[in-house]
This record gives C-alpha cells, structure tokens and sequence, in this order.
C-alpha cells in the first residue's frame, strides 16, 4: 500500500450538514490538489433527504467556492466533483444499510480502493451507537481491505453515558479502528507544543515547578450559541470546550516526553497526564471552578443579546457558557504549580492562547526588593495568529542601565509565507494513513469524563442564581480575575 498516496472510500453521515459542508469537503479538495489524495477514491454522502448524484456535487461545489477555494479551478474542481456519490439513507432500517453496502461494493470496483473503507460520522451523536451496530449487522465492516471509523464529538455527555456509546461502538470496531477527532489537536499550534518543548534545549530543562509558576490556557471566542442552543443547553461549556480540547492541550502541555513519537508512546504519557489530575469533591468544585453566562452587550460596534434571549434556550438557564478553572496535577514534576483554563462564549476577542509563566529570579539586581519584576513568558499563539512569542527583559537603551521588557517573535504566517493547511485536513490525512496519534483513544475520553463528571454535579446539584454574570465583549466573570488573584497570579492577555 502506497501510505502517502491511501486509497479508500470515503463513507460520511451527514453528509448534507454544516460540518461536512464547511469543514470536510474543502478539507478533501486541499488534500485532493495538494496530491496527498490518489485519484482511486470515492467520497459517499449519505443523509435522510432524496438527492441525486449530481445534486449533490452541485452542493460539494458550493461547499468549496463557499469555503474560499479559486473558482478558477473550475476543471479540478469538476473532476473532485466526480468522485462524490449520494446515498438517500434512514439510519433505522437494515435495507438502507444493505443498499449502501452494494454501492460500496460497486465503487470499490470501480475506483480501484482495495476494501478500504473510512465511515465519518458527522451527525447527531444519538444515533452513533445505533450507526456502528448497524454497520457491523449488515455486514459493511466486513471487507477485504482496512476499516476505520471516524467519530465527531461529544463522545457521550458524561462517564456513563461515554462507557455504553463506546461498548457500542467497540462491538463493530475495535480500539485501535476507532479515530475520535478532537479538531485541536489538528490545529498548527497545537501540534507544534511537542516540538517547542521536546525539540528545543532551551526550554525542556526548565518545563517543571522548579523554573514555572503557572500556566494559562485561554480559548475566548465572539460568537454566541446561534442556532446551536438545543445542543449546547444541554451541554455548555464545561461540556463542550473543557472536557475535550482544553484538557487536551493541558496534557500536551504537561506531558513527560515519550521514549518515541508514535501513537502509542505520545497517548500512553498523555493517559498519565489524566490520571495525575487531582480531582475536586462537590465541596471544593467552587474554590477550583467558576462558571459565567453571558449577558447582552456590545461587540465591537454591534449590540448582541444575553444568551437567555437567544433562541431555544429557556429565559431561566442554568447553562454555562464560560468556565474559568485550575487545575493541579499530582506528580513529580508539575505539583504546585497551578495550570489555569478559561472559555467562552461572546468574549472580547476570538483568541487560543498559551502562556507559560516562569518564576522569578531568587534575587535580581534588576528589580530591587518592592520593585515589580516583569516575569519571563513564553505565550504560544493558537488562533487565529500562529507563533510563539517570549517576553524577556533586557537594558534600555542609553545611559540609564535600566531594564525594560522586550518581546521575541516568531511568527508562522510571516515564515511560512502561507495559510497552515486546516485541522480537518491534516486529521483527514491522518486517518487515512492510519495514524491516531491526533485522535483521542478510549482511555483520555474516559479520564477526562471522570474528571469533569464531578464538576457538572456539583453545578448541577447548585443554581446559579447569579446568571447571567459576564456582560457580551467582555472577558468573562470577575471571580475568574479572583481565582488567579488569590494565588498571586493574573490573567495575561496579548496580542501579537
Ligand atoms: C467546538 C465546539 O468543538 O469547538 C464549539 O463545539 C466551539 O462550540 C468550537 O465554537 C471552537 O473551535 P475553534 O476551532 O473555532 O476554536
């Protein structure tokens, strides 16, 4: 098998949804002009609603040109178009499941892709479950070549309920066939907070609580809930956002270096990362936690409404649309040094950000005792920048032998001189490959929900009768400035 060049059909569940419309059609199309996709594949759309094959490339089209990509590549665009095929689909019915397997069997055939088959599932995740027992019952897993299922969070909404969503699924595929996407670990940035630390003499040496004070990770985002209401209030966003990708990036951050750079070496440290994570009892969540909603504000130069106006959502809602948190993580290595995370929804700025910040010198000559000392920080620019950027102090210039901070950057955008390729696309890539080291393996979902189990009960158990509590265009609740404040700490914010 050519492993740069994979061939395999492409099954996606949803294909008429605004994930498969904004993030994975373009995604194929870069892989398919970017030569990472052999012409020996074929993308099946499946969906409830009747389309032909031609609609539906008439949407794939749409899709790209909405998404950006240069019209005037209009003859690959048609050629991609051709290798896009729609299957009318009830999700409930074996019949639907063995005409799709025919198509495939057809298709196979015809493009050449070995019995490779990838199954996506972009949509709503009640139906995940019954997706994977149907796939297997009707025999569509069993082919001659490699099978792979690709699963949208959320992955279940609490241990649970993850725990019985998993033993269904595992019933058809196994472990190592499963790729739970988590879309940051797809993002430039993120991928590159292994290289900072492990590919550079500079800053693993002092990546412990001996030279760290704390770490921050920040994900603000402007947009409100939209139409998405009927998902997130049942979710939020400790659900949401912390359960998956800002845990994600803390045990990246605060991984041990893997022996090797391979799935399982790169997984099994991040596992341990989980199980060091000290977890809070019902009493304590409050001293660890804080929860926000967003009320009515401006943004910009735009009035925006609270999010109990928005619609589905109820006028009362408990619903949290910003946590702010710290963590401790129990081991060698990082005990005392606090990793904080904060996110939300109509914050001041779309921004993911990292800052590490170091301890101060025992004794600077600098910074006379009383005198604010300016501390180290290397922040690591998610999105929408790409960079890292190290604040160090270094003399005036002139006479005075004063200090004064100075800022070294680097920047993705202006070195590379061109757009990263898209989470999507690389996660894509990936799977077809074969390498899950970007995707979540059973045992992070499961620690993570444990984690962040006992936190939804304790707010569950407790209204908050102060929602909603941060004004829209702000950066969230005061208690979360209070949090870091009782420590000593602040909240650093910046821009490249
Ligand atoms: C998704 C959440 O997983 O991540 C959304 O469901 C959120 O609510 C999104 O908006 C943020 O992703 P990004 O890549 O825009 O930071």
């Amino acid at each position: 098998m050519n492993i740069d060049n994979p061939k395999s059909l492409i099954v996606i569940f949803g294909a008429t949804g605004d994930l498969a419309n904004r993030k994975l059609f373009p995604s194929l199309y870069r892989l398919y002009i970017g030569g990472k996709l052999s012409e020996q594949f074929a993308v099946v759309g499946v969906a409830r609603r009747p389309k032909s094959n031609e609609q539906f490339r008439e949407n794939v089209k749409d899709a790209l040109l909405e998404a950006g990509l240069p019209p005037q590549e209009d003859e690959k665009i048609n050629t991609f178009c051709s290798h896009f095929y729609y299957h009318p689909f009830d999700v409930q019915s074996s019949d639907s499941y063995i005409q799709l397997n025919s198509t495939l069997e057809m298709l196979d055939h015809d493009y050449q892709t070995e019995g490779n088959r990838i199954f996506y599932l972009a949509m709503a995740p009640e139906f995940f479950g019954m997706i994977a027992s149907n796939l297997k019952s009707e025999g569509l897993t069993k082919t001659s070549g490699w099978k792979r299922l690709v699963i949208e969070k959320p992955f279940g909404r609490d241990l649970p309920s993850a725990e019985e969503l998993n033993e269904q699924i595992r019933n058809a595929f196994s472990e190592n066939e499963i790729y739970r996407i988590d879309h940051y670990l797809g993002k430039e940035m993120v991928q590159n907070i292994e290289v900072i630390r492990f590919a550079n003499a500079l800053f693993e040496p002092l990546w412990n609580n001996r030279y760290i004070s704390n770490i921050q990770v920040t994900s603000s985002e402007t947009l409100g809930v939209g139409d998405r209401a009927g998902y997130y209030e049942k979710s939020g966003a400790l659900r949401d956002m912390v359960q998956n990708h800002m845990l994600q990036m803390v045990a990246l951050l605060a991984m041990e270096p893997p022996s090797r750079l391979n799935t399982e070496e790169v997984r099994s440290e991040k596992v341990k990362v989980f199980r060091s994570l000290r977890h809070f009892s019902v009493d304590e969540v409050d001293d660890y936690f804080v929860r926000g909603q967003y009320k009515g504000g401006t943004l910009g130069d735009k009035e925006v409404i609270g999010y109990r106006e928005e619609a589905q959502t109820s006028p009362e809602s408990n619903t949290e649309t910003y946590v702010a948190g710290k963590l401790l993580i129990d081991n060698f290595r990082w005990a005392g040094v606090p990793f904080y995370i904060r996110t939300g929804k109509r914050m001041a700025a779309k921004s993911t950000k990292i800052v590490i910040e170091f301890k101060n010198l025992p004794m600077n000559l600098y910074f006379p005792a009383g005198e604010e000392q300016q501390p180290n920080l290397l922040v690591i620019h998610i999105q929408p920048e790409e960079g890292i950027t190290l604040h160090i102090n270094a003399k005036k210039s002139g006479p005075s032998g004063e200090t004064t901070p100075i800022k070294m950057d680097f920047s993705n955008q202006s070195t590379a001189g061109i757009n990263t390729p898209e989470a999507y696309e690389r996660l894509i890539y990936d799977c077809l490959r074969g390498d899950a080291t970007n995707f979540t393996h059973w045992d992070e979902v499961a620690l993570s929900w444990k984690f962040i189990d006992s936190i939804s009960q304790a707010w569950a158990a407790k209204k908050a009768t102060y929602f909603p509590n941060y004004e829209a265009g702000t950066m969230g609740p005061d208690q979360a400035d209070m949090l870091l404040e009782k420590d000593g700490f602040q909240w650093w914010s910046f821009n490249k």
